[in-house]
C-alpha cells in the first residue's frame, strides 16, 4: 500500500484525535510553533505525555529538531477560538521564522524550560524529554515528562483548592480525518464505570446524554 494511502486510512479511522500546540526553541533560540495530533497523555505518576513527529522529506520538522536538541518543549491545547491560529502556525516555514509571530500570538515565558507558553492557550504543559525513538527513518516517537502545567482560572470550576476543569469553557478542537476536519469536543455523554460485584448479572449500564451539540 502506498504511504499516502496508509496515513489516510490510519487518520481517518484513529480519531478524533487531540491537538498539541507544541512551541521549542532552537539552540540558537528561534521559537518555533506548529500543530501535533498524533499526541496523548500516557500516565500520571509520573505525568507522561507523547507526540508523533513524521519525517520530512528533505530536512526534519522543526519540532522534532528542536526537542531532540533541547530535551525542552511546551504543548499547548487549542480551543474553538484558537484553531485558525494554530492552523496557521502548521505553515511549512523555514527553521529561522517564528510561527507565533506569523499568526500574532504572544508568548509567556515558562517556568521549568527554555521555549515560552501561548499567552491566550488556556492550558500549557512545560515538558522535558524522557524518551525518544525513532519509529521509521525520520519519524519520532517523543515521550515528555510534564514538569509545570498552566490552566486559565477561567477553564476551571468548583473548589479552588481542588478545581475541576470545565470542559465547556475550555472548548477545545480536535483533529479529524482528511486535512481540514475538526470537531468541537461539545458531543458528550456519561458512562458509568462497572464495578465487579461478583456477578455478571449484576452489571448494570448506563448511557445518560448531558449535551447535545
Ligand atoms: C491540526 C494539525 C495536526 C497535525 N499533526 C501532526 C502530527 O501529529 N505529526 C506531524 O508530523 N505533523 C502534524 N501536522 C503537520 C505539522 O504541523 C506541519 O508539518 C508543520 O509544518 C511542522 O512544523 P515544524 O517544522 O515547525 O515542526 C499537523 C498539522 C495540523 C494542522
Amino acid at each position: 500500500m502506498p504511504a499516502e494511502d496508509r496515513y489516510r486510512l490510519l487518520t481517518a479511522a484513529i480519531l478524533p484525535r487531540p491537538i498539541a500546540w507544541v512551541v521549542t526553541q532552537a539552540a540558537d533560540g528561534t521559537v518555533n510553533a506548529a500543530p501535533y495530533s498524533f499526541f496523548n497523555v500516557f500516565g500520571s505518576e509520573r505525568p507522561v505525555v507523547a507526540l508523533g513527529v513524521l519525517a520530512r522529506p528533505g530536512r526534519p520538522k522543526d519540532t522534532a529538531a528542536n526537542i531532540l536538541a533541547t530535551g525542552e518543549f511546551v504543548v499547548n491545547l487549542a480551543p474553538f477560538a484558537l484553531a485558525e491560529a494554530m492552523n496557521a502556525t502548521s505553515v511549512d516555514a523555514p527553521p529561522d521564522v517564528d510561527e507565533l509571530d506569523l499568526a500574532g500570538l504572544r508568548t509567556i515565558a515558562s517556568v521549568a524550560v527554555r521555549p515560552p507558553r501561548i499567552a491566550a492557550s488556556p492550558v500549557a504543559f512545560e515538558c522535558r524529554l524522557i524518551h525518544e525513538h525513532e519509529t521509521g527513518p525520520g519519524q519520532w516517537l517523543l515521550v515528555g515528562e510534564v514538569l509545570r502545567a498552566h490552566f486559565a482560572t477561567r477553564v476551571l470550576t468548583g473548589d479552588p483548592a481542588r478545581p475541576r476543569v470545565d470542559h465547556a469553557a475550555l472548548d477545545l478542537v480536535a483533529r479529524m480525518h482528511g486535512p481540514t476536519a475538526y470537531l468541537r469536543t461539545r458531543d458528550v455523554f456519561d458512562l458509568s464505570r462497572p464495578v465487579w460485584s461478583g456477578a455478571a448479572s449484576d452489571l448494570s449500564l448506563s448511557i445518560r446524554e448531558t449535551q447535545k451539540s
